[in-house]
């Protein structure tokens, strides 16, 4: 709060949006930091999101994270894009500079960010395989071939998708798509295996979206699955000896990535990290 007592709103625009935690982090990490801001969830269905985005500029906001569904269709009403929501094709983090409202994506960066530090993986030295080519396949795969990345072989069971997406990132580093049938030769060679697939997530907790045999204790895996328990695949990878990555950490760090594009401030990660452990 300033001396005058007033405050800087923040929003955020999903639908439905009950569920959300980003209220929970985001106040606790201003409040932490004793910044000006309140951060609160709106419900905006899919046909007012023109007229919410343009309240951000008349209520003088200082931006808004976007959640599904609206994470494509909000790029129509801003004025600009950072270069990896454009290569992502989707934005969830708004910031207001006087007016001009720039469309960021902090859901790849916050991932790669939370699995560099917890898995320490050096990614130029990377062959990374990506299970799936949906919207997050894109953010976080989008994400690692702008931090340079060796390699990214894309695997999906519609496998145009998949090929449309190793076009998207060729640009940036060698990627290409490639087949279910070759996984045993794929995962044998890859460093590190990201699941962003739905297979796994609640109510189907014991599927896997590859044999576990496959994997080795020289991989890393990365599930973008957020259970409070951990997923089957990364139950499967921790036995055979694998380092593992649950989605939790992508989650907060999307969170503190766009906390600093707000506030121009370092987030609290812990703080961050805490407040939803001890919310689940
Ligand atoms: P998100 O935004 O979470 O990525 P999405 O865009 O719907 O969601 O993408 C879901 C991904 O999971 C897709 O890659 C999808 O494969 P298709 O492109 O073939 O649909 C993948 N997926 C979902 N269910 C699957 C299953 N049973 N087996 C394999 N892949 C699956």
């Amino acid at each position: 709060m300033n001396s005058n007592g007033h405050l800087t709103l923040i929003g955020l625009f999903g639908h439905p949006i009950h569920h959300s935690r980003s209220p929970l982090m985001q106040n606790a990490a201003f409040r932490a930091k004793g910044l000006p801001y309140t951060y609160v969830a709106f419900d905006v269905f899919p046909e007012q999101l023109k007229t919410a985005a343009e309240s951000i500029r008349i209520l003088g906001m200082r931006g808004v994270n976007v959640t599904i569904p609206h994470k494509v269709d909000i790029m129509a009403c801003l004025d600009e894009l950072s270069p990896a929501a454009k290569l992502i094709g989707a934005v969830n983090t708004v910031v207001n500079e006087k007016g001009t409202l720039i469309g960021h994506n902090t859901d790849g960066s916050g991932y790669v960010r939370s699995l560099l530090e917890e898995t320490r993986l050096s990614l130029p030295d990377a062959n990374v395989l990506v299970l799936g080519a949906g919207g997050a396949a894109r953010a976080v795969a989008a994400a690692m071939a702008l931090q340079g990345a060796k390699r990214i072989q894309i695997v999906n069971r519609t496998p145009e998708k998949g090929r449309e997406l190793a076009e998207r990132l060729g640009t940036f580093c060698p990627a290409e798509a490639v087949s279910y049938q070759d996984l045993p030769e794929l995962v044998s060679e890859a460093d590190l295996l990201v699941n962003t697939t739905s297979v796994g997530m609640h109510p189907n907790e014991q599927e896997i979206p590859l044999p576990p045999d496959l994997l080795h204790e020289k991989l890393v895996v990365s599930d973008l699955i957020y259970n409070p328990r951990q997923t089957r695949l990364l139950w499967e990878a921790a036995k055979r000896g694998a380092k593992t990555h649950g989605g939790l950490g992508m989650f907060i760090y999307q969170g503190a990535e766009a906390f600093t594009l707000w506030t121009g401030e370092d987030a609290p990660v812990e703080l961050m990290r805490k407040t939803i452990e001890s919310s689940l």
